[in-house]
């Protein structure tokens, strides 16, 4: 089984593809964490994060084994992120990278962008989480105020609105709702409540407990 999670910034979609994945047994693929750490290798070899060649050979050379949490959950690294996957070549490098854990026999949930459009696109369950603005820039800021990062609310809302049009506006594999996605609004939703709501969509997508 294969299920496909796509979202928002803070939607909810990461949350909700671990849990999916511990509820049905199957291995959990944070493609956002690929190119988080693409943007953090470009950076560290002191290059800059809109050069095609440098973030393309980042891409080619992820060591997935090696990336480093702490590293790329910052904001800096998230904005870097959008801008390296935002370029054709990137993509194209993790592409295989992404069908290759799709494949696994086992099955397995990926959440990004495009998993329901161009990675998976024969999905068994496609997901698509999102929740209004307002209230993904308010989780956004707790996450990384909770880690210690001092930065203002309001920063964190231009960000995410600013990161939500690069993600839809490219032309590349944009972040969109694949036709037959089933949408997740969690604005209104607890953790808990989100993460029941997406185990009984799949659930009765699938005919599995
Ligand atoms: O989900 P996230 O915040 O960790 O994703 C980081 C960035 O990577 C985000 O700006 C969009 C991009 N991304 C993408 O283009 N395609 C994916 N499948 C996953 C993430």
């Amino acid at each position: 089984m294969i299920i496909a999670v796509d979202g928002t910034l803070a939607s909810g979609k990461g949350t909700i593809a671990k849990a999916l994945a511990k509820a049905f047994g199957l291995a959990h693929l944070d493609t956002g964490a690929l190119y988080r750490a693409t943007g953090v290798a470009v950076v560290e070899a002191g290059g800059d994060p809109t050069d095609p060649d440098a973030a393309e050979h980042a891409a080619r050379t992820l060591d997935v084994e090696a990336i480093d949490e702490a590293k790329i959950r910052t904001a800096e690294a998230g904005l870097n992120a959008s801008i390296v996957a935002a370029q054709p070549r990137v993509r194209q490098a993790l592409f295989e990278l992404q069908r290759g854990f799709a494949a696994r026999p086992g099955g397995a949930v990926l959440d990004g962008r495009d998993i329901g459009t161009v990675i998976c696109p024969d999905a068994d369950v496609k997901l698509y989480v999102d929740a209004d603005p307002s209230v993904r820039a308010e989780r956004r800021w707790k996450e990384l105020t909770a880690k210690g990062e001092t930065v203002a609310l309001a920063t964190i809302a231009k960000q995410l609105a600013e990161r939500d049009a690069r993600d839809s506006g490219r032309a590349d594999a944009p972040m969109r709702a694949a036709d037959d996605a089933v949408l997740l609004d969690t604005s209104q939703l607890s953790i808990d409540a989100a993460v029941s709501a997406a185990i009984r969509i799949v659930s009765d997508k699938t005919g599995t407990q």
